[in-house]
C-alpha cells in the first residue's frame, strides 16, 4: 500500500511511523486511519521488528480528529458507519508500540497516544481533550483512558474544561513514562524500542497483554492470568537462555522460542 499521510521506515528491529498532514498539524481522517492500520498490520506480521514507535511532527503528534472531515456527519452517518470505530484496532497490535510526542497532542491525538503502550514526550508536549469546546465529547477513549490512566479528578478536569496540560504535569500524573529535552525524542523512544525488541519476543508480547489485562479485569483475574503466563514461559528456549547467561554472567542471546 502507498501512503501519503504516514511516512514509515524501520531503524533495524524498530518500525517507525510519522503521521505526515502538515498542513493540518496531523489531524487524524479516514486516510489516515487506514495507512496507519495497514502499516501497523504490517510490523506486527514481521518477525524483524520488534517493537513500534509512532510519531508527529516537532508542532503536533496529531491535533485530534479531522474536525473537517466529521463536522457535516449526521447521527445516522456516524452511527451507521461506526463512524471511528476502527481505531479500536490500533491497541490490537501485539507488539509494543511507543508514542514519541511533541507539540500538540490533543482529542484523538491525546487519544491515540494512550493507545500505545507508552508515551515519551518532548518537553514541548501539549495534552488535552478540547472538544467540548466542539459541542462534543472525546470519542475514541478519551474519557476511558484517562479516567483509568490519571484518574477521576484530572481526566473531568480535562474533558470538562478543554484545557491542556504540559509534558511535566502529564509525567507527574502518570500520562507520560518519560520527558526528554525535544531534539532527543526521536533518539530516545527509538532506543527504548530497540531495547525492547533486544528481548525473547514472545515474553515482550505476554508482558504486553498481561500488563493490559490489568486495565480490563479484576486483581483476582489479572493475577491468575499473570501466573498462568509466567508458568508458560518456562516452555520456552529464551526462559533457559536468559537464566543460563545470567549465572553465566554473560548477555543472553534471544532466539525467540
Ligand atoms: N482538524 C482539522 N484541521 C485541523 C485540526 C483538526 N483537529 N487542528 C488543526 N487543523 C488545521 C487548521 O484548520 C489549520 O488549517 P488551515 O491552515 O487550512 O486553516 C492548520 O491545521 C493549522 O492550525 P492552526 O492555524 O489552528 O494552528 P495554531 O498553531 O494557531 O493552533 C491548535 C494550533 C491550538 C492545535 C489549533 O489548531 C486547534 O485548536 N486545533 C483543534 C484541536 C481540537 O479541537 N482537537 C479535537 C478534535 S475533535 C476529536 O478529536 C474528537 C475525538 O475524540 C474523536
Amino acid at each position: 500500500m502507498a501512503y501519503e499521510n504516514i511516512i514509515v521506515e524501520t531503524r533495524g528491529p524498530v518500525g517507525l511511523i510519522r503521521l505526515n498532514r502538515p498542513q493540518a498539524l496531523n489531524a487524524l481522517n479516514s486516510a489516515l486511519l487506514g495507512e496507519l492500520n495497514d502499516a501497523l498490520g504490517v510490523f506486527d506480521l514481521d518477525g524483524r521488528i520488534g517493537a513500534i514507535v509512532i510519531t508527529g511532527s516537532e508542532k503536533a503528534f496529531a491535533a485530534g480528529a479531522d474536525i473537517k472531515e466529521m463536522q457535516s456527519l449526521d447521527f445516522v452517518d456516524a452511527y451507521m458507519k461506526d463512524f471511528i470505530g476502527d481505531w479500536e484496532k490500533v491497541p490490537r497490535i501485539r507488539k509494543p508500540i511507543i508514542a514519541a510526542v511533541a507539540g500538540y497532542a490533543l482529542g484523538g491525538g491525546c487519544e491515540l497516544a494512550m493507545m500505545c503502550d507508552f508515551i515519551i514526550a518532548a518537553k514541548t508536549a501539549k495534552f488535552g481533550q478540547p472538544e467540548i469546546t466542539l459541542g462534543v465529547m472525546p470519542g475514541m477513549g478519551g474519557t476511558q483512558r484517562l479516567a483509568r490512566f490519571i484518574g477521576k479528578a484530572k481526566a473531568m478536569d480535562l474533558c470538562l474544561t478543554g484545557r491542556m496540560m504540559d509534558a511535566d504535569e502529564a509525567e507527574r500524573c502518570g500520562l507520560v513514562a518519560r520527558v526528554v529535552p525535544s531534539q532527543e525524542l526521536i533518539e530516545e523512544a527509538i532506543n527504548a524500542a530497540a531495547k525492547i525488541a533486544s528481548f525473547s519476543q514472545p515474553v515482550v508480547m505476554m508482558t504486553k497483554e498481561t500488563v493490559n489485562r490489568a486495565y480490563e479485569t479484576t486483581l483476582t483475574e489479572g493475577l491468575r492470568f499473570e501466573r498462568r503466563l509466567f508458568h508458560s514461559m518456562f516452555a520456552l528456549e529464551d526462559q533457559k537462555e536468559g537464566m543460563a547467561a545470567f549465572s553465566d554472567k554473560r548477555t543472553p542471546s534471544f532466539k525467540n522460542r
